[in-house]
């Protein structure tokens, strides 16, 4: 008998600007992903407000996705995908974001895209707003730091809601909302940019905390607006909120590390998931508002919309753990938006982000214990350099091992009682790296023949754990 539940949602994960391509093209409009260039690791991607002509823009292209979906989702179904996460460019709908009617090619995209999931009986889980704000917003109004943000988005959730009543049931608000606790979510996550004229290199924008908390107040009204107009329109939805969840431990157990622990775990990991999910500002943000200068400010009937737009269902990202110290002289690693301390109990990927499947199954308890909530990890997976082998193949056993491992930790949390509902790995196709813009870091079952210098046919390819995980679906999580 299986441990995982009977209609156990399996899949795969991605995000529009990382595989669609086709940026500007039937009506589409900039997105924020748009303005920055490619980087690698150690050489931070630059926002560039004013588009450069020969510079390399990795979403203008991606994988293409736009036009090979069909293909794509042939391949997905060929593994047994119950269930496809991937986002709607909200460009595509409303071009500069603040159009009244939206776009029929748009939405035609998109009609196609779930019908063919559909086609295979794959359920469309769909995230709303995955780093890919438009532009157009950025340039009117400095995006969510404007409250004007919260109707401009909800007529955007209005136009998918009603089109695609009776063929989708999972929705995600917000992708990641919780990255704007760091200043790497203020452009990503929230189109907040200052300066429109001058390139800056990613992660040296001035930051104003003032600016991204102010602007999370406005986006919690907004996610819980939509929570209540999904339910009015289809109250078959269900509608999930979306965390990076990086599983965090005291570096030791002296009380000021466990303290600096807590802290650390308050703001990055439950501030956003405390709002959504029990529909109110956690107490302890007070004091950190006050030491920070922050002052929220809060229209009449805020609280009364968050506290009735609470999610239905709670997902999250996890890749890595990271440790906490009160010790200012102990070096940060590297890692996925969220940072901390290394873990000498644990390895690292090349790319930095250090290797914790126990923490999921640690994560899983803490956040069901926290919330009584069905959970979802749609996102999960090893960035990693893959070689193609004289004969063809990508044997990519390190993908595996990593998957493996996850996979055995979710159902020992399953085991511990937590209600597990599905698991997507992140960019089941290769596609483009988030943090550093770069094909070069691939997680796909799928490889796709393109590469950082602009060559590469866009050729899908099988690779090993493509074979692995149509067995690990198939037999339920059993065969691993
Ligand atoms: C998450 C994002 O942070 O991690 C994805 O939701 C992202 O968009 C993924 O791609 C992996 O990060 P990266 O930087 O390796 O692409």
């Amino acid at each position: 008998m299986s441990v995982l539940r009977k209609d156990f949602l399996w899949g795969g994960a991605t995000a529009a600007n990382q595989c669609e391509g086709a940026w500007n093209v039937d009506g589409k409009g900039v997105s924020v992903s748009d303005i920055c260039t490619g980087g690698k690791f150690g050489k931070s991607k630059t926002i560039t407000p004013i588009l450069q002509e020969g510079t390399f823009y990795p979403s203008h292209e991606a994988i293409q996705h736009y036009y090979r979906f069909k293909e794509d989702i042939k391949l997905f179904a060929e593994m047994g995908f119950k269930v496809y996460r991937f986002s709607i460019a909200w460009t595509r709908i409303f071009a500069n974001g603040d159009e009244s009617e939206p776009n029929e090619a748009g939405l035609k995209h998109y009609d196609e895209v779930i019908d063919e999931c559909l086609k295979y009986g794959i359920e469309p889980l769909i995230t709303i707003s995955h780093y890919e704000v438009p532009f157009g917003l950025t340039k009117k109004c400095n995006s969510w730091v404007s409250r004007d943000m919260i109707d401009y988005f909800l007529n955007y959730c209005r136009a998918i809601f009603t089109r695609y009543k009776g063929k989708v049931k999972y929705w995600l608000t917000f992708n990641e909302i919780n990255s704007s606790s760091t200043p790497m979510g203020a452009l990503l996550n929230q189109g907040i940019l200052n300066d429109l004229e001058n390139p800056t290199e990613f992660m040296k924008q001035p930051d104003y905390p003032q600016q991204r908390y102010q602007g999370l107040h406005h986006m919690f009204v907004a996610s819980a607006l939509a929570v209540k107009m999904a339910h009015e329109i289809d109250p078959e939805y269900k509608v999930g909120n979306m965390m990076i969840y990086s599983a965090s431990y005291p570096l030791t157990c002296k009380p000021e590390d466990v303290l600096k622990n807590q802290q650390y775990n308050r703001i990055l990991n439950y501030f956003c998931s405390d709002v959504q999910c029990r529909g109110e500002y956690p107490t302890y943000m007070n004091r950190f508002f006050d030491e920070n200068g922050i002052a929220i400010e809060k229209a009449e009937g805020d609280d009364e919309i968050l506290r009735n737009g609470t999610v239905d269902f709670y997902t999250f990202s996890y890749y890595m753990s990271s440790c906490q110290t009160a010790d200012e002289s102990v070096k940060s690693g590297e890692g996925n938006i969220i940072g901390g301390v290394p873990n000498p109990y644990l390895k690292a990927s090349d790319w930095g982000w250090q290797i914790d499947p126990e923490g999921l199954r640690y994560s899983l308890n803490e956040i069901y214990d926290r919330y009584r909530l069905p959970i979802m990890v749609v996102e999960n997976g090893l960035g990693a350099k893959d070689e193609i082998e004289d004969d063809g193949s990508i044997n990519d056993d390190y993908r595996i091992d990593y998957l493996r491992k996850h996979i055995e930790q979710m159902k020992e949390a399953v085991k511990d009682g937590v209600d597990l509902m599905g698991y997507t790995p992140w960019g089941c196709i290769d596609l483009v790296s988030a943090s550093t813009g770069e094909y070069a870091k691939r997680y796909g079952f799928i490889y796709v023949r393109r590469y950082d210098d602009g060559t590469g046919d866009f050729a899908r390819l099988k690779k090993k754990s493509f074979y692995w995980y149509k067995d690990v679906i198939s037999s339920n999580g059993e065969k691993l």
